[in-house]
């Protein structure tokens, strides 16, 4: 059967989910591909599903009045600011539809998260990837340099996904100068949480100084909420009700809307996982340099390891040793922080690694 589609998308590649692990005899396998957060939802947070469970036959309110106002509330905006989605990649695509006419153009770093010239194309923009800096941080001049009329969207991720970089206030402020002021700058902070840069530059305070800055959070990673799929913008009224007009109707479930107000309500709970899993990071990196693996620092709730054409063979070994880890082949690998269990066998393979593998030059 021949069925039409839109011209483009022969070559478009679907998401790449970050894969289960392999199971080996005597090894309790990890997933630390997709960095999620390691640990069961809060006692508290499991309530508040479970008591929404029960009306689970009827839509949820698609308003999310409650949470909106929590969630404004929590950043002193005004609940006009606040748009949701069922996980920031979904107000990222809000984003990008509402604002872009096709052809228009979508910058990103590159490499970074993955979705981004996945979601500019599905919107029918045009992604306009820019490489990062050759120590691995967004080369937020030459993403200066390369703005056109047609730059509608531009994203920056801090941390960045994969390689854990953080962007100076500093510099973001002098970046976000340099645009027009008609030019959505979108700063992803997926993983702020476990942002502990004194000089990192903050979406928040961005956000009050310009007003063409959207912050994106999620609910996802700190939080634990992968699952539940939600995540929200913060961004000026004119663009979250233009956010409101695209989004899928009922894409935020009643269950994610509880259970992100009772995490709302937990965060100091949250925040000593949170610390947990900083200081578990810092114990990792500092090992794996220790064992000599090219290992990149990151403050994020995962590490990259600067491996290149070593990809493919210390991708097997952790695979062997029932942990998925995201590999880039070429290119590095990611690794999430999951519980000190899981940490300890990525120091065992690293030090299995090092013997294994000749330094690079
Ligand atoms: C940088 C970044 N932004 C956004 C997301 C999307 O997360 P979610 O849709 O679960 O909120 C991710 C997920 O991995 C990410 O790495």
């Amino acid at each position: 059967m021949n069925i039409p589609h839109r011209a483009g998308l022969e070559n478009f590649p679907p998401y790449r989910q970050g894969k289960a692990p392999r199971g080996i005899d005597g090894l309790r396998a990890f997933k630390l591909s997709s960095n999620e957060n390691p640990y069961p939802p809060l006692p508290s947070v499991l309530a508040a599903v479970t008591g929404a469970v029960a009306s689970i036959n009827l839509y949820p309110e698609m308003a999310a009045e409650d949470l909106t106002r929590a969630i404004a509330g929590r950043w002193a905006v005004s609940p006009d600011n606040i748009g949701l989605g069922a996980g920031s990649v979904e107000v990222a695509s809000q984003i990008i539809h509402a604002v872009t006419d096709p052809g228009d153009l979508v910058m990103f770093p590159w490499r970074s998260f993955e979705a981004y010239p996945l979601l500019a194309t599905a919107a029918g923009a045009t992604p306009q990837p820019v490489p990062l800096a050759a120590n691995g941080s967004h080369d937020l001049a030459a993403m200066a340099a390369a703005v056109t009329p047609r730059t509608r969207v531009i994203f920056i991720c801090n941390p960045n996904n994969p390689n854990g970089a953080v962007l100076s206030a500093a510099a973001v402020e002098t970046f976000i100068q340099s645009v027009p002021s008609d030019t959505v700058v979108v700063l992803d902070e997926a993983y702020v949480h476990f942002n502990c840069d004194p000089d990192t530059a903050v979406g928040i305070d961005m956000f009050r100084k310009y007003p063409n800055v959207a912050v994106l959070h999620t609910f996802s990673k700190a939080y634990g909420l992968a699952g539940l799929r939600l995540g929200y913008a913060i961004a000026a009224p004119e663009l979250v009700i233009t956010l409101r007009k695209v989004a899928v109707p009922f894409g935020v479930t009643a269950l994610a809307q509880q259970a992100a107000m009772a995490s709302l309500r937990a965060e100091s709970e949250l925040q000593e996982r949170i610390d947990v899993l900083v200081t578990e990071r810092r114990r990792v990196h500092a090992a794996l340099l220790d064992a000599g693996l090219p290992v990149l620092p990151s403050e994020a709730n995962f590490l990259w390891l600067d491996s290149r054409d070593r990809t493919g063979a210390l991708a097997g070994l952790f695979e062997d040793n029932a942990l998925s880890i995201r590999a880039f082949p070429g290119e590095g690998i990611r690794i999430t922080i999951g519980t000190p269990e899981a940490n300890d066998r990525i120091l065992d393979v690293a030090r299995q690694a090092a013997s294994l593998l000749a330094p690079l030059p």
